[in-house]
């Protein structure tokens, strides 16, 4: 497996394998790979000829020191996991001072509204940070094909608006959200957390499903309010947000419509933060 840590070595190895007519399929990563990351890579790995896959804990999304601190990160055990998939992969593991050369800071973008809510809203310049550094990894990479995980559909979304702004040539891929057979939202985050709050964890899934099931028939302030109640119900959870939202602005809904909308949901479980959502249609 070809490993890069700077960027003018795989840009000009890009640049060539291009040159020849190779289709790139891109996965940027913070590493600490799960099973959800792979299916991002096998998808990849079917729709395209190349297959880059890039691990970079990001500092400017972060808008807590302690969280990048103990941001689960284990890149030996990252490379076998993709090795095991194929050694044809090439990935880029670049350093702080490679990808931020300019200074550790994020540009600022306008998301037409789509981070004035849930992560945008309890994460100060979080998707600054996440536009900042997948504008650069896309300016390496410019991959034909980039690969987003539904589990994180607001950053999907605001990834998707970044590219149709900039008129930048490359598709972007929703993919399914994968999950444990209790149904808890496959994420690195889950590392961190011990058996038990783990199984407290299936808790939000089971509150998205709730409000899925009781959509067509019940006031969505109702939705709401029985929601947190069930979340309050256990003591281990400290709820940050449920939102019903349509999918294309992400703008809490107040009553029901015909847009295609997800049930959105933010907790602490034993202080680690899980985020999950699920299609209502
Ligand atoms: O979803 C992630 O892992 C990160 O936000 C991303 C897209 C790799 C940017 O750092």
């Amino acid at each position: 497996m070809l490993i890069f840590t700077d960027i003018s070595s795989i840009k000009s190895h890009l640049n060539k394998l291009e040159k020849v007519g190779n289709i790139i399929g891109f996965v940027p990563t913070m590493g600490s790979l799960h099973n959800g990351h792979l299916s991002l890579v096998k998808k990849s790995i079917l729709e395209n000829n190349v297959t880059v896959v890039s691990i970079f804990v990001n500092p400017t999304q972060f808008d807590n020191s302690e969280d990048l601190q103990t941001y689960p990160s284990n890149i030996e055990n990252d490379i076998g996991l993709l090795k095991s998939i194929s050694d044809e992969i090439i990935l880029f593991n670049p350093d702080s001072d490679e990808i931020y050369s300019d200074g550790i800071k994020s540009h600022q973008f306008d998301f037409n509204g789509l981070d004035k809510h849930m992560e945008g809203k309890s994460r100060q310049n979080h998707f600054q940070g996440v536009a900042t550094v997948v504008n650069k990894l896309l300016s390496i990479v410019e991959p034909d094909n980039i690969y987003f995980g539904e589990k994180d559909f607001q950053q999907l979304r605001i990834i998707e608006n970044l590219v149709f702004e900039k008129k930048i040539n490359t598709k972007v891929v929703r993919c399914e959200t994968l999950r444990e057979l209790d149904g808890l939202a496959l994420s690195s985050r889950n590392s961190k957390l011990s058996f038990s709050s783990k199984k407290i964890a299936t808790n939000l899934f089971k509150a998205l499903n709730f409000a899925k099931e009781k959509f067509s028939t019940l006031d969505i302030f109702e939705i709401e309010k029985k929601v947190r109640e069930k979340i309050k119900a256990h003591s281990e959870i400290k709820l940050d947000y449920f939102m019903i939202a349509d999918e294309e602005k992400l703008e809490p809904l107040i009553s029901g419509n015909n847009k295609k909308n997800r049930a959105f949901i933010a907790a602490y479980i034993s202080g680690v933060r899980l985020i999950d959502n699920i299609k209502l249609y």
